[in-house]
């Protein structure tokens, strides 16, 4: 065929189905994290979440990651392989709000943790900070239950201008003086890190 093998695979009947049933486990978890924004700005007059931006993998992508990790092209490998195909990242104003809104969305009774990394205690080396989790919850369609895994990233308002930026950048590989850069990117990572703590402090004070 002379189309690309990412339009053929967005046209299966069965990978669509699929790609359905993401996008519910999305709203369910959307659906939880606004409950908990809006007790929490009920009770304290203040939101812990600043914004939620979700996404559903595209097919080249998905395409690209199951030839990466040299997983056949089905549906059991996209299901049991990819823990990423549902993504929904949790901005929030303060550090500590990330870990009281993970806390409590990870303590609801239909949510079960599949992985947890927490790269805000633990940066990644080049100043990346961020707390993900794999999650997996059921939805309810017609004739059955199924439990769907969802990836959730919370950041500080902070952590995603770094990352956005760094993901910018990183696009331009054939620099140089790239050690340089990416001793300057982790610098300003640190410094961003420093400035979270500071604004929470305050907001402490103020409180
Ligand atoms: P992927 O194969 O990319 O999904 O990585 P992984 O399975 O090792 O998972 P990890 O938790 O390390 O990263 C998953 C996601 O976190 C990425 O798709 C990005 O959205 C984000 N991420 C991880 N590291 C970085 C980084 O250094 N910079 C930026 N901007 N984003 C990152
Ligand atoms: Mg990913």
């Amino acid at each position: 065929s002379s189309e690309h093998p990412e339009v053929i695979l967005a046209n299966v009947p069965q990978f669509k189905e699929l790609m359905m049933q993401y996008e519910c486990a999305i709203m369910e978890v959307n659906t939880k994290l606004h409950v908990l924004n809006n007790e929490f700005s009920h009770m304290y007059q203040r939101n812990p979440i600043e914004n939620i931006e979700t996404r559903i993998k595209t097919p080249a992508s998905i395409l690209e990651k199951l030839s990466r990790r040299n997983l056949p092209i089905c549906v059991e490998s996209l299901e049991n392989g990819l823990t990423d195909i549902a993504g929904i990242r949790v901005i929030c104003p303060f550090p500590d709000d990330i870990y009281n809104v993970a806390d409590l969305l990870t303590s609801q009774d239909d949510v079960t943790v599949i992985a947890r990394k927490d790269y805000i205690k633990n940066p990644k080396p080049n100043g990346y900070r961020s707390l993900h989790l794999i999650i997996e919850i059921p939805i309810f369609l017609a004739s059955r239950k199924k439990n769907m895994k969802v990836e959730v990233q919370f950041r500080t308002i902070a952590m995603d201008f770094w990352a956005s930026l760094d993901h910018k950048l990183r696009y331009k590989q054939d620099l140089k003086n790239s050690e340089e850069i990416a001793a300057e990117l982790k610098e300003c990572a640190d410094i961003i890190a420093g400035v979270d703590l500071k604004m929470q402090n305050i907001r402490k004070k103020i409180q």
